[in-house]
């Protein structure tokens, strides 16, 4: 792998950006209301085409990159998506695509197959039929992921499930648990949502209670147990909510440290929730993946220590964390370069303990939420 030389903004040797998402489209057939894309990814321009895709891959290839995940929107909805996986294949990343599972067909699969794609993961809403369906806003979209998560297991990869769980679906873990393992999957994520673009706007139907969260934790424990006593091979992830926490979580492993997105347009991010940040992002269209990784002013706002304000500048777990999630700290302070406030340390800590006590006062029924589609977010575009 390649090594670079001293970056001018930090006086620090840059690493790669070892972790190259595409999020190919915005386009997406379902409207789930906790959706991490940007609410005005309506006036995203137009998407790059397969040339420019094979162009940024080959150079955050040449720089080092290894890994590299389609997603979106719905990654499916890109009829070219086998042509652009292989062109990554040919150039020895590991491959990974993201999927909701609609689109996906037994066809699509071995082509994608054959074009070298290395891992599938399908997400779902829930286990259960009709809330799976309403949060997706589809009548077929249940049905249609128990297939494909079928379809690809019997065509020889890993079943890799991801559920986003919240305070709607999370009461029912284990049924969530069961249907995976009914599934014969390999590894199931059972990611309490995080609060970023359509989640954060309906952050307050979304957070669950304590209460809940220690409930769904103890089940995924019990079935741990349960099966590792069978010798089942299915090894189950839980992510808890950084709500819950009195620490951030070291995001992105740290801003410009090894993660480089690529949104639809070819604006290049930090993260996927970044260009919601008042900084201008530079744009694979008119600078080279290298430049925007070394040089730009955007990738290198938040390197290093330097910038940190108190108290992250003099606090002792700054290396761990970074201070937390720039993008969180914007969304609730509204100053990114503020310490995260899941921290217990940051003065803004309160808005995560009022979030919480939000979550515990408010009725376990459905709320209205905002479901995210065009036409919503060319309302909110609009004010
Ligand atoms: Fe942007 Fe955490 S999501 S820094």
């Amino acid at each position: 792998m390649q090594s670079f030389g001293l970056n001018p903004a930090n006086q620090h040797i840059q690493s790669p950006p070892l972790w190259l998402l595409a999020e190919l489209t915005y386009r997406c057939p379902l409207q789930c209301p906790y959706c991490s894309n940007p609410v005005d990814f309506a006036r995203s321009g137009e998407e790059l085409s397969t040339v420019q895709w094979i162009d940024v891959f080959k150079q955050a290839r040449a720089l080092g990159a290894a890994q590299l995940g389609f997603s979106g929107g719905e990654p499916l909805v890109r009829q070219d998506l086998a042509e652009l996986v292989k062109a990554a294949r040919d150039l020895g990343f590991y491959t990974n695509l993201i999927t909701s599972g609609i689109g996906l067909t037994e066809r699509r699969i071995t082509e994608l197959s054959e074009a070298g794609l290395d891992h599938i993961q399908i997400s779902f809403q829930a286990a259960d039929e009709e809330v799976n369906n309403m949060l997706a806003g589809s009548k077929k979209a249940f049905a249609q992921k128990l297939a494909m998560a079928r379809a690809v297991k019997a065509q020889g990869y890993p079943m890799v499930l991801n559920f986003v769980t919240h305070r709607h679906n999370i009461d029912r873990i284990d049924r969530i648990i069961e249907l995976c393992v009914e599934l014969d999957a390999d590894f199931v994520e059972l990611a309490t949502c995080q609060f970023y673009g359509w989640a954060e706007l309906n952050r307050a139907a979304l957070l669950p209670t304590r209460e809940q969260l220690e409930y769904a934790e103890g089940v995924t424990q019990q079935w741990r147990e349960k099966l590792a006593a069978q010798n089942h091979p299915c090894k189950l992830i839980f992510v808890t909510p950084d709500y819950y926490e009195e620490r951030p979580k070291a995001c992105m492993s740290g801003w410009g440290s090894l993660f480089l997105d690529i949104t639809p347009d070819g604006t290049a991010l930090p993260c996927h929730s970044a260009r919601q940040l008042p900084i201008e992002f530079p744009n694979v269209k008119e600078h080279s993946v290298q430049h925007i990784w070394q040089e730009s002013f955007g990738f290198n706002k938040y390197r290093g220590f330097e910038w940190m304000p108190e108290p992250c500048r003099s606090c002792d777990e700054k290396e761990q964390d970074f201070g937390g999630c720039r993008c969180q700290a914007y969304m609730l302070t509204g100053d990114a370069s503020n310490a995260d406030p899941v921290c217990s340390k940051s003065k803004h800590h309160g808005i995560i303990l009022a979030a919480r006590e939000e979550a515990e006062q408010a009725p376990l029924g459905v709320d209205s939420m905002i479901f995210r589609n065009e036409k919503m977010s060319n309302i909110i575009i609009k004010g």
